[in-house]
């Protein structure tokens, strides 16, 4: 039987509402209104080819990797390995040993923090981050700083545009910078930085650069090598694919002097009562068996977006994105955070109504079948950079539209009925 790989179901689709159709659930009604789905931040929703790879590898491939020489396993280990090269190729990676499997983000960013900060951090080393990250990319550097004695230091963000320049990193460098942990998007203001500029800094000062792409690798083109950053961090399910997996893309060089994050099964070379060896890289980072249709529902969904173009998909979020500030904007007592440039940010637009709590709009929007995230978006020091507790938050995707701009914007106005004297 041939390899279920099924390709992307994209040609000559264009990003825009014309995909609709290609995600089930957006047929859905929510309080018997159309699904207008705006927390695409939190987590994308996925096309039909992405459900079909997860249902094809357990109904016809399924079986362990890497350890059978039956028919199952071998194609189950090439579907896995498979997905591992498309999504090297994705994000720019030389070669797919490159990538490694993860939960996600946040495990991509402990296993840089466990396996290359403990082993390389000395006391009083610093690690640099920002004050728009989200709590994946500072708590396992506050954990880092307590065990090794390095100190965490933040670039401060300006309250009124929330951008940073590549200046206000140098600035901060020392001679104790060793690494320089930032996002490449703000998953509440939707804020780029430019990395490749700041990773060039960072190198001159001989540190080493690991950015969060959770929210970049999803909506723009990202070349890691274009880039030169060291390490990238990103999430399937924010991209399209199935949650639970994600992956870390390493330069080899650190790759090979790091240790294993995990012991178990598939990390090992050899194993003997007294000591161990360690497998290559990717698999010695990849203890146990892995979640196997994970990485191949995310090699599907990488499939669709490069179907799509990532150029494309970056073009049609800044057009919803400027129409959505436009809109927006001329909402009476509605504030808007972050830049109001759609070429400095991404489509995630945090806002709050006056005198009406985050919470409240949610649930009021939610009502009108409009999706959105209300709080603090894993984010809480960039909420006390913005002075505010929480916020709403509406974020776009590949299907969403200036349709699902509006049905937002006449959901705040229903919920300004609600609430106002
Ligand atoms: N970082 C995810 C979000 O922004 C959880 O919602």
């Amino acid at each position: 039987m041939a390899i279920a790989d099924k390709s992307a179901t994209t040609d000559g689709k264009t990003p825009g509402p014309g995909l609709r159709p290609d995600f089930p659930i957006l047929e859905r009604r929510i309080n018997d209104r159309r699904l207008v789905y705006l927390d695409n931040a939190a987590s994308s929703q996925k096309p039909e080819s992405v459900l079909q790879a997860l249902d094809g590898f357990y109904r016809h491939h399924n079986a362990n990797v890497h350890r059978g020489i039956h028919t199952l396993s071998q194609e189950a280990t090439d579907l896995y390995e498979g997905a591992r090269a498309k999504v090297a190729a994705f994000v720019g990676a030389r070669q797919a040993s490159q990538i490694i499997w993860t939960r996600g983000t946040t495990e991509s960013i402990n296993l840089v923090a466990h396996s290359w900060g403990r082993k390389f951090l000395q006391p009083g080393d610093e690690i640099l981050t920002t004050e728009l990250e989200h709590h994946s990319n500072i708590v396992p550097w506050q954990f880092l700083a307590k065990a090794t004695g390095s100190v965490l230091k933040y670039v401060p963000v300006p309250e009124h545009d929330t951008l940073l320049g590549a200046d206000d990193f140098a600035r901060m460098f020392t001679p104790r910078t060793r690494l320089v942990a930032l996002t490449q998007m703000s998953n509440v203001v939707g804020t780029v930085l430019p990395v490749k500029e700041i990773a060039e800094i960072a190198h001159q000062h001989g540190a080493v650069v690991l950015v969060d792409g959770a929210q970049s690798v999803p909506h723009m083109p990202v070349d890691v090598v274009d880039l030169d950053v060291d390490f990238m961090a990103f999430s399937a399910h924010k991209m399209l694919g199935p949650t639970g997996v994600g992956a870390l893309y390493g330069r080899m060089e650190l790759l090979r002097t790091m240790d294993p994050y995990q012991g178990g099964g598939d990390m090992i070379a050899t194993v003997s009562m007294e000591k161990s060896t360690w497998n290559a890289v990717p698999h010695k980072f990849e203890a146990g068996t892995p979640y196997i249709s994970g990485p191949i529902g995310l090699g599907s969904a990488v499939d669709y977006l490069a179907a799509l173009g990532m150029e494309n998909v970056q073009a049609h979020e800044r057009e919803i994105t400027e129409y959505a500030l436009e809109s927006l904007g001329k909402i009476p007592r509605l504030t808007l955070y972050g830049p109001r440039d759609p070429l400095s940010r991404g489509a995630v637009i945090a806002f709050n109504v006056e005198d009406v709590h985050p919470h409240d709009i949610g649930q009021v929007l939610d009502s009108q079948g409009v999706a959105v995230r209300a709080g603090h978006h894993c984010a809480q020091p960039l909420m006390r950079v913005l002075g505010v507790g929480s916020t709403v938050r509406a974020s776009f995707y590949v299907y969403n539209s200036r349709d699902d701009v509006d049905a937002l914007v006449d959901a705040i106005a229903t919920a300004k009925g609600y609430f106002s004297d």
